[in-house]
């Protein structure tokens, strides 16, 4: 069986004051009446049998919400205590399926062009997968963003996996032509994934597997998700697996996660800057610059966010100080 696995245990914090800890930006209904998490089951359905949403206590109900909005009913959850990173997400739904099943792990919280392109790709990847690859999609970079993973390729082969480098390397990478962005996409068996993270994270593969086995109903147990250890699939597995191939892929994609991916995105679809590269995001105001460059406002019911476009990734710190002064 080919089963999607959602992962929506982000809380989107450099997408502030949009998103918000009790809604995260996947359910927004942002576009076209939809959520993102909505319009990503929406978009895997037709190409996998089965769904299976990896979320947590905090944010299940509104899950829950979309699904059963969008009329589904038959599908399978993991319910986490904490986040535990990527890693311990992905390995709570391999734990889950059956070894030979084929994982399509896709995050909740991008906007993706669906269409023939995205199917191509997605029937590739499967397609790998069921030779015992472990699959990334790679797209196109646009600029040196340093919240992405970089795959070096060459066709499907991948001759290195980089996550989030720094600056100027990413510089380099983007200069060298051969490097694609790593969709945070991924597709293999469950079997094979196990094998790598066991080898690679025997802790994390261990200390998820005891969660697992204690799990109630999908529910898991505090106590025990505290002492698996919190790491990213990109580092723990994707950085060091041999077996890794990548899709080269042309999909419209945006990870809309950071206010500099989403006025990319709406520079794209016909909202644009002013002369100076400023933008409003969400506000009817009248609102002018003066003496002001690369600058976004972005404006919610209660809330005003201020910033230089060069800082976007900087917003998670706000975020993180106001949830500390709560
Ligand atoms: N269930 C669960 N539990 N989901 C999680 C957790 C967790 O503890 N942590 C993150 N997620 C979900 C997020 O909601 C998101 O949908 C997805 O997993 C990826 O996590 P991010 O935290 O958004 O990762 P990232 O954006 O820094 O980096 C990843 O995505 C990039 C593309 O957007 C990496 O895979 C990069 O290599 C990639 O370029
Ligand atoms: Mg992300």
């Amino acid at each position: 069986k080919i089963i999607n696995i959602v992962l929506s245990g982000g809380v989107g914090s450099r997408l502030w004051p949009l998103s918000r800890k009790s809604c995260p930006k996947q359910y927004l209904p942002i576009f076209e009446e939809k959520t993102l998490f909505q319009k990503t089951v929406e978009r895997n359905s037709g190409l996998c049998d089965q769904l299976m949403i990896v979320g947590n206590k905090a944010n299940y109900e509104l899950s829950r919400k979309d699904v059963n909005d969008l009329g589904i009913t038959d599908y399978a959850e993991v319910i986490e205590a904490c986040p535990r990173n990527t890693a311990a997400a992905i390995a709570f739904a391999a734990l889950s399926c059956d070894p030979e099943d084929v994982l399509f792990v896709t995050p909740s919280d991008h906007l993706i062009t669906s269409g023939e392109a995205y199917s191509k790709s997605v029937e590739r990847a499967i397609a790998l997968a069921k030779e015992d690859q472990i699959v990334t999609f790679g797209l196109k970079p646009t600029r040196p963003e340093t919240g992405f993973g970089y795959i070096e390729a060459k066709g499907e082969e991948v001759k290195g996996f980089r996550e989030k480098p720094d600056l100027e390397t990413a510089k380099l990478f983007l200069e060298k032509g051969n490097f694609l962005w790593n969709s945070g996409m991924f597709c293999f068996k469950a079997q094979v994934f196990l094998t790598e993270l066991e080898q690679y994270e025997p802790e994390v593969y261990h200390r998820s597997q005891e969660a697992i086995k204690a799990a109630d109903n999908g529910f898991l147990d505090r106590e025990l998700s505290m002492k698996i250890p919190s790491i990213s699939v990109d580092y723990a597995v994707m950085e060091r697996t041999q077996k890794i191939k990548v899709v080269p892929s042309s999909f419209g994609w945006s990870d809309m996660g950071s206010f500099e991916s989403v006025f990319e995105y709406m520079e794209q679809h016909g909202y644009s800057a002013d002369e100076q590269g400023n933008m409003i995001i969400g506000s009817d105001i009248h609102t002018e610059f003066v003496g002001l460059e690369n600058t976004i406002l972005v404006q919610t019911k209660d809330a005003i966010l201020v910033l230089k476009k060069e800082s976007a990734q900087e917003v998670k710190k706000v975020f993180e100080k106001l949830e500390k002064n709560k």
